[in-house]
């Protein structure tokens, strides 16, 4: 037989880079010893080194130790750490949960948006500035998503992000992060929430938390889940989507879950039953080995509080990085690094202006700082959760990288878990160098 000659997909082009896992690889390549990477979501120690979370390690050689088998899981994944993860997520039981086991958090985002598409509506309202994957897999359930407004620079907008809302079709799914925003770490206020709970109730809105940070915005669950608590007891039928990567540290064992609120327990056995039905036709059934250990963690009170302390203990060094940077930058700018930013912002929005003017108004600005005339904050502290936008732009980025060979997005997002008591002060260096 001739061999074959012709190619079968030579109009093929490679695909742009994924905007954050492309940055990974360009640190992998970047021979430098002092390097630094912040652009990855993904825990450190202080020592920069991933953590294996103690009662993780327990829970693991406990199940080692065990009678471990092999079999297939339902294609509706492990029962008991589907009803664990439920009680986790809402405080109490519920009958009219429809809890699912799901390919950690991208893949319960999937799964529940495939439901979702061919049971109630293809139109996602999504924050304009979100985690980036979330296009691609919306895109890929077919569904039709619409961006909203979330942020103005590094401030939540407020007033259009209800605007645009507010012109939302009625009865369309919002999808909304229940707390610490990527890429922003910008959340609602406990009364804004309030006031979008409202609105969705008005607009009849179907709203899905992605729930990707559970626990690593306060340290505390219970403080975390209140945007879906309150939206639960205002009979707003939430979904969430669930992933234990960054809370357990389980990256890796793709643990997650789908969580449904239905109007009553038949309603939420068809829900079950239809999200185990696509799953099958997907990838049949889901990995065992990290939801058993979640469920082994969540089933042993002592393992449960000791999972929990872990919780306060990394978004604790994270707020304590936090606050380490934003002094280091003070340090190096003379100036609050909130006030550099407005700075940064009024030159870079006012090309039109001249210089001077800009000049004059950033040092305006920072002086009141100086002698106090000014609100001494920063939005280093008080965003929270795992990411900070900076305010840098591209161009600074990019400088970062070439020159001091410091990676974040290029949107100045930067991974707050990569920052440790030993790059702080090289890395508020760097970026005072680039400004
Ligand atoms: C907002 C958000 N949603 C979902 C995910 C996906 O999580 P997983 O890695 O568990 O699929 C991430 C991961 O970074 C995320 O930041």
């Amino acid at each position: 037989m001739a061999a074959m000659t012709t190619s079968r997909f030579d109009t093929l082009q490679a695909p742009p880079k994924d905007p954050i896992l492309g940055v990974k690889e360009e640190f992998l390549a970047d021979a430098a010893t002092d390097k630094i990477n912040l652009s990855v979501g993904a825990y450190r120690t202080d020592e920069g080194q991933p953590w294996v979370l103690p009662p993780v390690a327990e829970a693991r050689k406990r199940l080692i130790e065990g009678k471990l088998e092999h079999e297939y899981l339902p294609s509706t994944g492990l029962k008991s750490y589907c009803d664990r993860v439920d009680l986790l997520l809402r405080g109490k039981t519920s009958e009219t949960s429809a809890t699912v086991q799901g390919l950690s958090g991208t893949g319960g985002l999937r799964l529940c948006f495939e439901f979702l598409r061919r049971h109630h509506s293809p139109t996602v309202y999504v924050p304009a500035v979100t985690w980036s994957n979330h296009w691609n897999v919306l895109r890929d359930a077919g569904c039709d998503a619409r961006p909203y407004t979330y942020l103005d620079g590094i401030k939540l907008d407020w007033p259009k992000l209800v605007a645009d809302l507010e012109q939302a079709e009625e009865g369309a799914i919002i999808l909304l992060h229940l707390c610490a925003h990527n890429p922003s770490g910008v959340d609602p206020s406990s009364e804004q929430w309030r006031e979008l709970c409202a609105l969705c109730q008005r607009k009849r809105f179907l709203p899905v938390f992605d729930s990707a940070y559970l626990g690593f915005a306060s340290g505390d669950v219970d403080k975390d889940a209140a945007p879906f608590r309150l939206f639960c007891e205002n009979g707003l039928q939430p979904w969430a989507c669930i992933s234990f990567s960054k809370n357990f540290g389980l990256y890796s064992e793709r643990a997650g879950a789908v969580v449904a609120s239905c109007a009553s327990a038949r309603e939420a056995s068809a829900v079950r039953g239809h999200l185990g039905k696509l799953a099958r036709a997907l990838y049949s059934n889901p990995p065992a080995f990290g939801a058993r250990v979640v469920d082994a963690v969540l089933a042993d009170a002592a393992l449960e509080a000791r999972w929990r302390e872990c919780l306060v203990v990394m978004s604790g060094r994270i707020a304590d990085m936090r606050a380490k940077l934003r002094s280091a930058l003070e340090a190096r700018t003379a100036r609050d690094w909130f006030v550099h930013c407005v700075g940064i912002k009024v030159r870079a929005s006012a090309r039109a202006i001249d210089a001077t003017v800009c000049h004059a108004i950033d040092a305006t600005v920072s002086a009141r700082w100086r002698d106090g005339r000014c609100p001494r904050r920063s939005h280093i502290t008080s965003q929270v959760g795992m990411f900070s936008y900076t305010g840098l732009n591209k161009q600074q980025v990019l400088r970062l990288r070439a020159e001091h060979h410091v990676y974040m997005l290029e949107s100045g997002r930067l991974s707050m878990a990569g920052v440790t008591s030993s790059n702080v002060e090289p890395l508020a260096a760097a970026i005072a160098a680039v400004l």
